[in-house]
């Protein structure tokens, strides 16, 4: 039996020690706002924070992970009204939506490093593939954001 703890919960799971923490964010607890992607660390739409840092959840073993603070999306607020969140949806960033999550996972993280983060920072920081190309909104998206946390802090 080994415990993770999500958005403050802990979860006592009782699977392989080496399942993907992605499928157990999804399968076992049911938090489906993180999503399976390429399945291989690539794409970045399974991106959680461990201790504020972007990782892609399905490349690490719930064992590698227990006992340390994940943040799912559904961690960031119970309403959408997350700064990053807010100017997510003030700037329309989504379009089909399936990377979106994983997007905004790692520009909360980006911003805690970088609070004015240039374009170029955005550039080198976010990484995560989005099939659709919304690229030059979520840029947009980032600097509004980045805005919004100077205006709360
Ligand atoms: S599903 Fe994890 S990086 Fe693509
Ligand atoms: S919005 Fe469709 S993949 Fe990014």
């Amino acid at each position: 039996m080994l415990e993770i703890k999500i958005n403050g919960n802990t979860h006592k799971l009782d699977i392989e020690p080496d399942t993907p923490l992605l499928w157990a964010i999804r399968d076992t607890i049911g938090l489906t706002g993180t999503k399976y992607g390429c399945g291989i660390q690539q794409c970045g739409a399974c991106t959680v924070l461990i201790k504020g840092r972007p990782v892609r959840s399905c490349g690490v073993t719930i064992e590698e992970v227990s006992g340390q603070d994940i943040t799912t999306i559904e961690g960031l607020s119970d309403d959408n009204t997350h700064p990053v969140q807010k100017a997510w949806i003030a700037e329309e960033v989504p379009q089909c939506g399936y990377c979106q999550s994983g997007q905004i996972m790692a520009a909360v993280s980006l911003l805690e490093r970088k609070p004015n983060p240039t374009d170029k920072d955005i550039d080198r920081g976010m990484l995560n593939l989005c099939r659709c190309g919304t690229y030059p909104r979520i840029r947009k998206a980032i600097h509004s954001a980045s805005k919004l946390l100077k205006e709360i802090s």
